[in-house]
């Protein structure tokens, strides 16, 4: 890897709005840092996409990353970092903070002996939760459930309608057949169906991973003298299709400071 700029910026990835649920923690710990989001909005979801699939989306977009001189990238998405992180691990030179194995060390240091995962299909296949936990605590039994209907509720912005609650409530109580103590939001849109979830459970139930991500990638730049002086900060976004529909999605519950540029590879 060639010598990182501790000036230049760490770019987002994910496959829609969700990642800015990550993006705005993230930027809450790294006020003084420059961001540069991709949403791959034409491919989205990238929960039911096969692994070459998200291999050539995502390596895409992490050479766009490499020609913009990122210093970091951070794999907001769980499905990527779940399916094909460690096929693509050390091929780019940036900093590669996947959510997953990011979080994983203090998922597994949680006082519970029964947690849940909630994710996209491809995550659970995977089994990534699983094996990323297993490294640091054996003893955890951990249960995957792939929530079908809930990325496209997120994406339409449908979380009011009565039938959305419905499956969310039925999802959970599922889940909750496994008597978890504590359940992952294993996915980058699933926070925002946190309202919902805790009208029948208490809300400190569930574990956004973005919280532990931020937390990880601030003490990983500043261990690696990576953090910006703060003479470039700010944002940028891309989405390879339907900028004004990211932006009217977006706005509901982040403030976009820059107009979408559409970009497609
Ligand atoms: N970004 C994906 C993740 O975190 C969820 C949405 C999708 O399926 O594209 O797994």
């Amino acid at each position: 890897m060639t010598i990182l700029d501790s000036n230049n910026s760490i770019g987002f990835f994910d496959s829609g709005v969700g990642g800015l649920t990550v993006l705005s923690k993230v930027k809450k710990l790294l006020p003084y840092e420059k961001f540069i989001f991709y949403g791959d909005t034409a491919h989205v979801p990238y929960g039911d996409k096969t692994k070459s699939q998200l291999l050539e989306y995502s390596d895409n977009i992490l050479k766009f990353f490499e020609k913009k001189g990122c210093k970091a990238v951070v794999m907001a998405c769980n499905t990527t970092s779940s399916v094909i992180f460690d096929d693509i691990n050390g091929r780019y030179n940036f900093k590669l903070y996947p959510v997953v194995q990011s979080v994983a060390k203090v998922l597994a240091g949680f006082n519970v002996d029964r947690l849940g995962v909630f994710a996209t299909k491809a995550t659970i296949e995977s089994g990534a939760y699983s094996k990323e936990i297993a490294k640091y605590n054996p003893e955890m039994k951990v249960f995957g459930q792939f929530c079908e209907n809930w990325v496209h509720i997120v994406e339409n912005n449908l979380q009011n309608q009565p039938e959305s609650v419905a499956i969310v409530k039925s999802d959970l109580e599922k889940m909750l057949e496994n008597d978890v103590q504590k359940i992952v939001l294993g996915c980058t849109h699933y926070p925002f169906l946190t309202n919902i979830l805790s009208r029948f459970v208490p809300r400190d139930m569930f574990i956004d991973p973005a919280d532990y991500l931020a937390e990880f990638i601030k003490n990983d730049l500043a261990t690696c003298g990576l953090l910006s002086d703060g003479s470039s900060f700010g944002e940028e976004f891309y989405v390879s299709a339907n900028p004004s529909q990211f932006k009217k999605s977006a706005q509901l519950f982040y403030e976009l400071k820059a107009e979408p540029n559409l970009l497609n590879f």
